[in-house]
Parts: C-alpha cells; sequence; structure tokens
C-alpha cells in the first residue's frame, strides 16, 4: 500500500496536525503549526513523519520542542512510530548577485523613511530576540554621523583595540553578540564630518574588514532616509532583504515609498513593515490606549504590498532598558514587547523570508 496515501492515512493527518496545533512555541506562545514550523507531515499506514523548521538547528529550545511536537503525534489513536526531523539551515534564497561576504549567512537591514520610530531599538532587540534562539548574530551601525547601537548594547565605553589573528578589527561583543560601530574609532565629543565617499569607504570596511567570524544573521542598522549610507550598503553588499520601520502617526507614506523604491529598483526584497510605539498600555487598569492612533504600520504595508511583521507596543521600560545598554529582549524576556520581538524574528527566519522573497519577486516594480 505504500506510494499512495488512502483516506485512512488522510484522516490520520488530520489528526495529527490537530493535535500539533496544540504545542506552543515555549518563546512565542503561538502553536507551532501556525507559525509554520512544522513542514513535509507525512503519515502513512501509522508512521508519521515531518519536519520542524528552527531559526537555526542550535535552537536552544530544540529538545523541548521536538519532544513535545512528538508526544503530540503519538497521542492520536492508531499511530506507531513518529519522525521528527529539525531543520533550520535552509538559508533565505541567494537573490543577490553580489559576492557574498565569507562567513555571513543572512545581511538583514533596518530602515525607516523618518528619524526616531526606534530602528536602533529593533535592530538591539531582533539581534538580542534571534541570537537568544540559537542563533550567532552580529550588528554593524550604519549610522556614522549617529551611532546609537553602542549605548543600547552596553558597548558605550568599548574601543577597537585588538585585531583578529587574520588581521581584522576584533568587534566588542555583549549579550553574545559582536558589534561594529562608528563610535568605536572616534572619541565622544569628535564630530564625524565626513563627506560621502570616505563614508562610503567606511562603510565598506565595516562589513569586509571587521572579524565577524561565522554569522547566522548580520543586522545593519541605517541611519532614517535614502542617504548616502544606504546608497552605499545597496551597491556594496548582498542584503537578503530590509525591513521599513514606522511609527502609527507616521502616515508619510511618500517617505516610506521613496524607502521602497530605493530597496526594489536594487533587487533587494523588503521583507515587511514593523510598527513601533503602536499602544500603550496602562500599568493600573491594564487599558490599551492608541496614543498615536491605530493600525498606521498595517496600513502602510498594504499600500506598499509587503508584509505587515507586527506591531511593538510603547513603554518606558524599552527606553530605559536601551539607556543603561540592556535591550528589553534581555532585560525582561516575558514582556508583551520582547514577545513582539520574538515572533517578528521568527518570521525573519529562513522560511519565511523565502515567502516574503517571492512575494516581493512577483511584483518587482514599484508604483
Ligand atoms: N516601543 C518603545 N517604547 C518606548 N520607547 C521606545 C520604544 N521604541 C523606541 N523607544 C525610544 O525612542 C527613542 C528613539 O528610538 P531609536 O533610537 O531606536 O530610534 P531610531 O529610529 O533609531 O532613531 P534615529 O533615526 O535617530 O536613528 C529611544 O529613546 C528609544 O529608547
Ligand atoms: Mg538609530
Amino acid at each position: 500500500m505504500f506510494g499512495r496515501q488512502d483516506s485512512g492515512d488522510t484522516e490520520m493527518e488530520r489528526l495529527v496536525l490537530d493535535a500539533l496545533r496544540k504545542v506552543n512555541d515555549p518563546e512565542l506562545h503561538r502553536s507551532i503549526v501556525e507559525i509554520g514550523m512544522i513542514k513535509n507531515l507525512i503519515v502513512k499506514e501509522g508512521d508519521v513523519s515531518f519536519d520542524i523548521v528552527l531559526t537555526t538547528t542550535a535552537c536552544p529550545l530544540k529538545a523541548q520542542i521536538q519532544k513535545e511536537a512528538a508526544d503530540a503525534a503519538y497521542s492520536v489513536e492508531g499511530v506507531q512510530n513518529v519522525k521528527v526531523n529539525i531543520s533550520g539551515e535552509t538559508l533565505a534564497p541567494k537573490v543577490s548577485k553580489k559576492q557574498p561576504i565569507p562567513g555571513i549567512k543572512n545581511i538583514i537591514a533596518v530602515s525607516s523613511g523618518k528619524g526616531g520610530v526606534g530602528k536602533t531599538t529593533v535592530s538591539v532587540n531582533l539581534a538580542c530576540a534571534l541570537q537568544r534562539r540559537g542563533a550567532t548574530v552580529g550588528i554593524l551601525d550604519a549610522d556614522i554621523y549617529g551611532p546609537n547601537v553602542p549605548l543600547m548594547m552596553g558597548l558605550k565605553n568599548a574601543i577597537i583595540n585588538e585585531k583578529t589573528p587574520d588581521g581584522k578589527m576584533k568587534p566588542p561583543e555583549n549579550h553574545n553578540i559582536k558589534v561594529m560601530s562608528m563610535a568605536f574609532l572616534v572619541k565622544d565629543e569628535q564630530p564625524v564630518v565626513w563627506r560621502g565617499p570616505l563614508l562610503d569607504r567606511v562603510i565598506r570596511q565595516f562589513f569586509t574588514d571587521t572579524g565577524w567570524g561565522e554569522l547566522d544573521y548580520l543586522i545593519v542598522d541605517l541611519p532614517p532616509g535614502t542617504g548616502d549610507a544606504q546608497l552605499t550598503i545597496i551597491e556594496a553588499v548582498p542584503l537578503v532583504g530590509a525591513v521599513i520601520v514606522t511609527t502609527p502617526q507616521e502616515v508619510a507614506i511618500l517617505d516610506s515609498k521613496k524607502g521602497l523604491s530605493m530597496f526594489k529598483n536594487a533587487g533587494i526584497p523588503v521583507l515587511g513593515v514593523i510598527e513601533n510605539m503602536s499602544y500603550y498600555i496602562c500599568p493600573h487598569c491594564d487599558d490599551k490606549t492608541y496614543l498615536f492612533g491605530q493600525g498606521g504600520g498595517k496600513t502602510l504595508a498594504d499600500l506598499l504590498d509587503v508584509p505587515f511583521l507586527g506591531e511593538v507596543p510603547m513603554n518606558p521600560a524599552v527606553r530605559q532598558h536601551a539607556d543603561v545598554g540592556e535591550p528589553i529582549v534581555v532585560a525582561e524576556p516575558e514582556s508583551l514587547q520582547s514577545e513582539a520581538f520574538y515572533q517578528i524574528a521568527h518570521q525573519l527566519t529562513p522560511t519565511s523570508c523565502e515567502r516574503g522573497v517571492n512575494e516581493l519577486l512577483a511584483t518587482a516594480t514599484v508604483s
């Protein structure tokens, strides 16, 4: 009877899927079926096999998820054998024709049309969420004139004074994440007043002359807008894609469209829109207040025809922790904000990138 699925197998497949639906990812608190972690479910005469797709195969929660999923499948009557394959190494498709940077698998840029919407906050928390899911992660601070990543990563006083054995700049590290920033090369009080060509050279060197080692993800925190730094990165770096950060009230669609055109014209997929400072929950009465209006990020994503990746609530704790170098994902991993960052990080993992890339490639031109 092998080779063709009979109606008993189809029914059992449905029951197994229902059982798996009840298994939640321990950090995302959502069903592993609903967030697309289960792939290739096959049921044949009581034998069940499926894949669980993780951020990386090194995910620390791997054993727990694997066991709970296997137990769920065994709970279905008639199931005799369950085989769970863990996968996490499928990389985002290499749409870029640029030379890859040796050792770095996925480079994702975090951008915005306007300043102050939370790009750096998103960059550091996304990086920490990916790292805590088992990925090796670095952050490149491409904001040369206003570098904020070191402060938010607890590396305010770090400088670069060492080289790696292969002669590259050794990036300072905290929260198990390597960071490169202009702030490590100039003193606080010195303003950086470089013109375009020098800026271009420095940014290129940050990618190629830093001892990043092996990285699953390099998150690039961009300055706001569509200036020289963005153009250099688009030209020189094999980006897997970019995410756009906005706040609900930022109905400056034109600015965001400009950013989107910049990426799309260069053949770089926009993986989606993140809405930051979406709402505020009163600590006394749990009331949800949409301080800046509601639904701006989703509207923007729909208008730009890219995925909406999620909303991050507003909370003074985000800034307070950032100011002392502890991203909220590290300082308060159970908070609503951290959960939002984990969910966004999950969507940026390879399988989801693939979905985003394919959708975007289908609509390659910008109106
Ligand atoms: N969800 C949030 N809740 C509360 N405060 C936040 C939140 N997100 C960001 N902030 C705070 O808002 C300020 C601006 O955020 P951030 O520096 O990340 O923005 P940015 O877009 O990188 O700014 P710039 O364009 O200047 O680089 C920071 O003080 C940060 O701590
Ligand atoms: Mg910033």
